[in-house]
């Protein structure tokens, strides 16, 4: 059933006006703040204890919807690290390193289920602090961080199956570093596998995003971890580069930029410690003609605009069949005029905050030399944003040709780039044709082409009518520039452990 109803005036600041009867005009249907309390300051959590930072500065953590401070944050330098390391290290010999895989797993369940009995509270406090809309936190980022605790805890006391017939051993001491886009689920993405395989943990989490990663200590402490077992460490690059330099940590797991990526893999070169490495990426949908069109267009919607385009694995270039590509257009330009965009803790929000000023800056750059480029640029004008707070409209260049800078460069914000393709050679060509390779949606009703396409796509994970479906029994990683190693899964255990054949 379609709904036309021609009223003017949504509530300000939360979404599109109403134009020519397209946009049905919800009633606001804000989420309490209540639920969590955010402490004005946080200090380092470092073998069970809240320290202060040695050299004494803070900083502070930003709700992006509102520029208001909601904490101010301690930035932990090579000192407070070298503690924190030498915390878990005390930790991995003592206590953790002596327990049996049940008695692990038996608190990952533990802070598995605290995860679920604290849902809201954590879904609130990270859209507080992210910017993204309540109802992603609340559906998928935190039922997936819970997720990963069962899911991990189950692998705990068999790790023997995960490498049939061989020995192995827990590594000892892991350092881990997480970007803004997604700071809890990654936060249970790293630490989960980290312990179900014995090792100590020293997290640092991204300085945007932090507060929800301090929450967890909260978790931590009722599921009684032994003390030590993992430690936070907050700060921005440099405490990441103490971190990774550390020669103590064995394992560096990390997810962010490509750049950052590289400057890390160069220090831990020659140093005998792992490493994983989750990067950027361009990944790209292919609509074939015979595809369920109005899905496909949904696919590519929530895959780029939903998270505001904050999506490692965001469907950032669409590939559309000739003579489907007006049709889809259409389609595509009249589903984004009726997105919401606005508060985040907004139910009906389907685009929040973009994370911080600078990614604004830098998306808006992006667009402008879209726009020089000459690309088609779209948005829609219906689309009201509010007066303050880092909003942006979502965007769409269809027209744009493989060597254009939108096909090429990670924008990592609301906007998709469109371009056109007359034969599934010529698809996955151009799918391919770039240094990335992280994700890729294939939409067709036909089986034998969806299996005959995704054999080619060179990308870690390919979805095929569907997007972002993430389960945690399944690897995610990337080919080139987007990294290697994989998280989730089976594979997941692997970088976490020494084995011997
Ligand atoms: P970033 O790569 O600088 O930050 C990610 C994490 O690495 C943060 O915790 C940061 O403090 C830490 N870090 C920074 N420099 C470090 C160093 N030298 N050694 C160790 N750790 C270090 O990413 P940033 O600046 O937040 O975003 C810039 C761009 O990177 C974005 O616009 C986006 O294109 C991309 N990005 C990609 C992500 C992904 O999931 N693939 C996540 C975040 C950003
Ligand atoms: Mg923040």
């Amino acid at each position: 059933m379609t709904k036309t109803i021609a009223k003017t005036g949504l509530a300000a600041g939360n979404g599109a006006k109403a134009v020519a009867g397209l946009v049905v005009d919800y009633a606001p249907s804000i989420e309490s703040d209540k639920i969590v309390t955010i402490p004005p300051r946080h200090q380092l959590y470092i073998g069970g204890q809240w320290l202060k930072p040695v050299e004494g500065r803070y900083f502070d953590s930003i709700n992006p919807a509102t520029l208001q401070v909601l904490s101010k944050v301690a930035e932990a330098t090579a000192p407070d690290v070298d503690a924190a390391v030498r915390a878990a290290k005390r930790a991995y010999d003592r206590t953790w390193s002596k327990l049996s895989g049940r008695e692990r797993g038996r608190y990952l369940f533990r802070i598995a289920r605290l995860i679920q009995e604290r849902a809201r509270e954590l879904a609130v406090l990270e859209t507080l602090d992210n910017g993204k809309p309540i109802r992603e936190t609340r559906d998928v980022d935190i039922p997936l961080v819970a997720a990963h605790f069962f899911y991990y805890a189950g692998w705990a006391d068999k790790l023997g199956y995960a490498v049939p017939g061989a020995k192995f051993a827990p590594l000892g001491v892991a350092g881990q570093i997480i970007p803004w886009n997604f700071p809890l689920l990654m936060a249970a993405w790293k630490i989960a596998p980290a312990l179900a395989c014995g090792n100590t943990v020293v997290l640092k989490p991204a300085e945007q995003t932090p507060l929800a990663a301090l929450k967890l200590v909260e978790i931590f402490e009722a599921a009684g971890l032994p003390e030590g077992v993992v430690n936070i460490v907050t700060g921005a690059g440099a405490t990441g580069a103490a971190l990774t330099a550390h020669p103590l940590v064995r394992k560096i797991a990390f997810t962010g930029s490509t750049d950052v990526g590289k400057i890390i893999a160069r220090s831990v070169a020659g140093s005998g410690k792992k490493l994983t490495l989750e990067l950027g990426g361009k990944s790209a949908h292919l609509i074939f003609a015979d595809a369920a069109l109005d899905q496909a267009v949904e696919g590519v919607v929530s895959g780029i605009f939903f998270n505001q385009g904050h999506v490692c694995c965001a469907g950032s270039r669409l590939l559309v069949e000739e003579s489907v590509a007006a049709r889809v257009l259409d389609k595509l330009k009249a589903r984004m005029r009726k997105l919401r965009v606005g508060n985040p803790l907004d139910k009906n929000t389907d685009i929040g905050a973009i994370n911080s000023s600078a990614e604004l800056d830098k998306i808006r750059r992006l667009i402008e030399t879209g726009k020089r480029e000459g690309g088609r640029y779209f948005e829609p004008e219906n689309i009201t944003l509010p007066n303050t707070g880092n909003f942006l409209r979502p965007c769409l260049f269809s027209d744009v040709a493989q060597a254009d800078t939108l096909c090429r460069v990670e924008v990592f914000g609301p906007v998709l780039a469109v371009s056109t393709f007359r034969t599934p050679a010529e698809a996955i060509a151009k799918a391919n044709d770039t240094p990335y390779g992280l994700a890729a949606g294939i939409w067709s009703e036909k089986g034998s082409k969806v299996h005959a396409v995704a054999a080619q796509l060179k990308a870690g994970v390919v979805w095929a009518n569907t997007y972002h479906k993430f389960d945690p029994a399944s690897p995610f990683g990337g080919y080139g520039e987007s990294g290697y190693g994989r998280e989730g899964g089976r594979h997941g255990l692997l970088p976490y452990l020494e084995v011997q054949p």
